[in-house]
């Protein structure tokens, strides 16, 4: 479709702002119905570009996981950008672009932003949940001050523009012109798939996957990285096809809970958990930024996951001059701030969500990031990469030929073991779990000094982030309470849920003895998970015997 040099009609469509757009931890998320109302995406979009001046000489990347709504939303964010005046339009194949691959794509092509269509790890379908976020030029997500004037413009909105245009073909790759507009579908890979064979050692990691007693095993879990997967481990790297389980991207993924953990990508955890099972096994979220890492029989963390790739970076061609820093998020075991103290780099602790790592990335500052909840990435990008993590790993076993199971045990016998879990209470009742955490804040200025059993509070708080870039402050970003010894029991609400409230409770406990880092995770930590559950009365106010996922 060639529309250049046709007066294309824009409309001006009158709305009424909407009161629930505040964009959370990763923009805007809501249930399909909800995104179907009339004029909702719309108005979000229209909010979104509000904030950008004058674009006519700017790009803009738009992509989504495939998910239930993507291909619609794209048909309108696309008539909408034409109605802006955008001069050119990126748009992956059939609608098709992981986070990473987006991130990517912004940064190539020095776009003025890029368009996120994903509810992550949320389930999809007519029924489960969309979002959309939007990444700025340097391709991560919004800064808190971008997303508050969005949040501002949706509330005062009383008109939307798009342009009279016919739907687009997303399946083929062409360029066409829409008004003032080129529209380019592109490959949703190609870039993604160059940029990791810069960073990785890739020879190594073809030899270590085309040998007959390597087993590695992908669980794509029927969303966005199926086609990432087979492009970068199958056609570039010559794993085994079979390698990926799950690789077709469904509108509903499958029915499943696109979320790479241990209650969630069954299929992969019951062949790795088999004493005969592969050597490698990962999976990847609905829109490709999570990663989960299990050995033969074994589960890593994702904080030690961090500490781990932080302690081998050299051994990646990209990192071989060794790390600028590591940030982490504040709920994020302290096993990295181990690595970082010996190789003498700094380590920030960042409140939760991506978007806070991006001031100390541009400034390089740090050069690994990575969060507790399955999320680690590096400067290559601003958004954590799933499949980036997966080729880390592979590259580490590939110059060390050893097992996972031995790099992690060797790792906690040199650093010590972070034994760490999460609770979630998923879907409780919001005013309840904000009862909760108003009656632990104000308990927390007592909290210093005392005793509970063989724990000592050192201090409790509410944590703030001072941005030391741009001086930016965060507040209100969890209760922490922090005992002598350097356990630490965290609780905070999410910020991506769409229905009630998600308490997280996070519980991590330092321990240098080796004899004791064979233990069981949830026995090693049963005191403090009782204490936890003692000051902050988390079955009292959640009318919960037990959390809904333990991570
Ligand atoms: C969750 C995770 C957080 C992550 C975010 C987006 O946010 O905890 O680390 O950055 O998803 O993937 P939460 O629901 O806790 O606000
Ligand atoms: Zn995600």
């Amino acid at each position: 479709m060639t529309n250049q040099g046709i007066a294309v009609t824009i409309h001006t469509i009158s709305t009424q702002a909407f009161t629930d757009q505040k964009p959370g931890t990763s923009g805007l998320r809501k249930r399909v119905p909800v995104f179907q109302q009339p004029h909702y995406l719309e108005n979000f979009v229209q909010a979104i570009f509000d904030t950008l001046g004058d674009v006519s000489r700017d790009t803009l990347v738009i992509g989504g996981d495939g998910r239930y709504y993507n291909r619609q939303a794209i048909q309108i964010i696309i008539k909408m950008a034409v109605a802006k005046g955008f001069q050119r339009l990126l748009i992956g194949q059939s609608g098709i672009l992981s986070t990473p691959a987006l991130s990517t794509l912004v940064r190539k092509h020095q776009a003025i932003g890029g368009i996120a269509l994903s509810a992550s790890h949320n389930p999809g379908g007519p029924d489960g949940d969309f979002g959309i976020k939007f990444n700025t030029a340097n391709g991560g997500p919004a800064p808190e001050s971008v997303t508050d004037a969005i949040y501002a413009n949706t509330k005062t909105l009383t008109r939307y523009q798009v342009a009279d245009l016919p739907d687009f073909n997303l399946d083929r790759l062409q360029t066409s012109h829409a008004h003032n507009t080129q529209v380019d579908i592109i490959d949703s890979v190609a870039d993604y798939g160059a940029l990791m064979g810069k960073i990785f050692d890739f020879d190594a990691i073809s030899s270590l996957l085309r040998r007959e007693d390597f087993g590695f095993l992908f669980d794509a879990m029927h969303a966005v990285t199926g086609p990432y997967a087979r492009t970068l481990f199958v056609d570039m790297l010559g794993a085994p096809a079979y390698s990926i389980i799950n690789g077709v991207p469904r509108e509903d993924f499958g029915g499943g809970h696109p979320d790479p953990n241990l209650a969630h990508a069954q299929e992969l955890v019951t062949r790795m958990f088999d004493p005969h099972g592969p050597d490698l096994g990962a999976a990847s979220d609905g829109d490709g930024d999570r990663n989960m890492i299990l050995g033969r029989e074994f589960f890593v963390t994702p904080s030690d996951s961090l500490a781990v790739l932080a302690a081998h970076a050299t051994l990646v061609p990209a990192y071989r001059d060794g790390l600028k820093g590591i940030a982490r998020s504040m709920p994020t075991s302290a096993a990295a701030d181990q690595v970082a103290r010996e190789l003498g780099i700094p380590l920030f602790e960042t409140p939760t969500g991506w978007k806070y790592f991006g001031n100390l990335l541009d400034a390089d500052k740090v050069t690994l990031c990575g969060e507790e909840s399955f999320g680690s990435g590096s400067n290559h990008i601003r958004e954590k990469d799933g499949l980036w993590a997966v080729l880390f790993w592979l590259n580490i076993l590939a110059v060390k030929q050893q097992s996972v199971h031995t790099i992690m045990t060797e790792h906690w016998r040199r650093y010590g073991r972070n034994f760490y879990t999460r609770h979630d209470y998923e879907e409780v009742d919001a005013a309840n779990a904000g009862a909760l955490m108003s009656a632990l804040t104000q308990q927390l200025p007592e909290l210093a000094g005392k005793k509970f059993g063989a724990f000592t509070v050192d201090f409790a708080d509410e944590f703030s982030y001072l941005d030391p870039v741009d001086q930016s402050v965060a507040r209100n970003q969890g209760l922490r309470i922090l005992f002598t010894d350097g356990s630490r029991i965290v609780l905070r609400l999410s910020g991506t849920g769409t229905a009630g409230a998600t308490l997280r409770v996070y519980i991590e406990n330092y321990v240098r003895d080796p004899q004791r880092h064979g233990e069981d995770t949830q026995k090693a930590l049963t005191a403090l998970i009782g204490l936890a559950e003692n000051v902050a009365r988390i079955r009292h106010y959640t009318g919960r015997e037990r959390p809904s996922v333990i991570t």
